[in-house]
């Protein structure tokens, strides 16, 4: 390529070719793999939210960037509904194709580049680096406020509960994050797509009453709908927060054509007006959680945080290329947790979106013997 070099070069190399050969491992089991390394959905999507999107396909022309009225009202409503969030004006909710790729785009989207520090959790969701290095932007892993000295970040993401770690953040510690962001002029992204799926104790979000005082000023809630209704496969996510900052990541979206398309738009809105099918899933991963709980503890691992979310942040004391190596020899294929940061150098993340019949054989699997 010309000197102008390739942008994928400021990137990490993509991890998952460095779990292929334990992959083609645990596939040579004779009851065949357990494949529970990535946290897609593997349940069908609710009828209710099938026939919105059927009844808008006829539709042919070009769908609003900021989303239809009916989507934003439905956002709004949900988010009070389901997690207690108020005085969210319908202007200041925002749809993405994905919050993945939100979350990509969002320091470029703001405008940050060399001079600006982006902080991420110090094990994360990877998507969190990607932008920041899309951006050139500066980067730092921290958990908690005073790793970061007298610095002033850009942007800081915060990820409760955790991908990949299932950790809650407490109120107290919500608070002072947002007690930083003020106080520093800072950018809060709060990653909250695992919100709807919380085991033990509470999460909350950012723009929760609670935590930010009903004051949104620099705080953006990143919501998807790829986990609490099975939607990974239609895209469909919205991001959530101060007005202001809304405002501007519609104005330059707009121009760069950003816009989820109209049917799913309709589909997002049957989604979060319905409570009942989020429901019906959360109980099919919380019983599936249950049995690999159990079985991973039976078979001596240890399981740490995970009070929420899609996985069970699990170690055996040893290096997680170890683990994934003796799961492999039971057919099971975990994510290492050293894809997340160097601290989950010891720990396996374990999804809880494999089939009932998959989740059995791996519990079956782990204990036998
Ligand atoms: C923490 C976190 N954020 C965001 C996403 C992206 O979700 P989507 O792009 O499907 O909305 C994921 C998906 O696994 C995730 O774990």
């Amino acid at each position: 390529m010309s000197a102008r070099g390739r942008v994928s070069s400021l990137l990490p190399d993509f991890p998952w070719d460095t779990i292929a050969s334990v992959k083609a491992k645990a596939a040579t089991h004779p009851g065949g793999i357990v494949d529970l390394s990535v946290g897609t959905p593997v349940d069908p999507v609710d009828p209710i939210i099938r026939a919105a999107l059927s009844a808008a396909a006829a539709v042919p022309g070009y769908p609003m960037t900021h989303g239809t009225p009916q989507l934003r009202a439905a956002a709004v409503d949900a988010l009070e509904r389901r997690y207690g969030i108020i005085g969210l004006d319908q202007a200041a909710v925002l749809p993405a194709i994905g919050t993945k790729e939100l979350i990509a785009g969002l320091p470029r989207l703001l405008g940050l580049g060399a001079d600006d520090l982006v902080v991420i959790p110090e094990v994360a969701y990877p998507t969190y680096e990607v932008g920041a290095l899309l951006a050139g932007a500066q980067i730092a892993r921290a958990d908690g406020l005073t790793q970061l000295g007298p610095r002033r970040p850009a942007l800081l993401f915060v990820n409760s509960p955790s991908n990949p770690t299932g950790r809650v953040l407490g109120v107290e510690h919500l608070r002072k994050v947002v007690e930083f962001a003020r106080e520093r002029d800072v950018i809060v992204a709060s990653d909250e797509c695992y919100l709807g799926l919380t085991w033990e104790g509470r999460a909350l979000s950012i723009l929760h009453p609670e935590v930010c005082d009903g004051d949104h000023t620099n705080l953006l809630a990143v919501h998807s709908l790829s986990k609490t209704s099975n939607l990974a496969s239609y895209r469909a996510g919205f991001v959530a927060g101060d007005p202001a900052l809304v405002a501007e990541l519609l104005e330059v979206r707009k121009h760069a054509g950003m816009m989820v398309p109209y049917p799913i738009q309709a589909a997002m809105t049957a989604a979060l007006g319905d409570d009942a099918h989020e429901a019906e899933q959360r109980e099919r991963y919380g019983h599936r959680r249950e049995i690999l709980r159990k079985a991973l503890e039976q078979a001596g691992f240890r399981i740490d945080h995970s009070e929420a979310g899609l996985y069970l942040w699990s170690t055996r004391g040893e290096s997680c290329r170890d683990t994934l190596d003796w799961l492999a020899d039971r057919g099971i294929l975990a994510a290492p947790g050293d894809f997340y940061g160097p601290t989950g150098a010891q720990h396996v993340r374990i999804a809880l979106t494999a089939t009932d019949e998959r989740i059995a054989a791996a519990a079956e699997r782990l204990t036998d013997g």
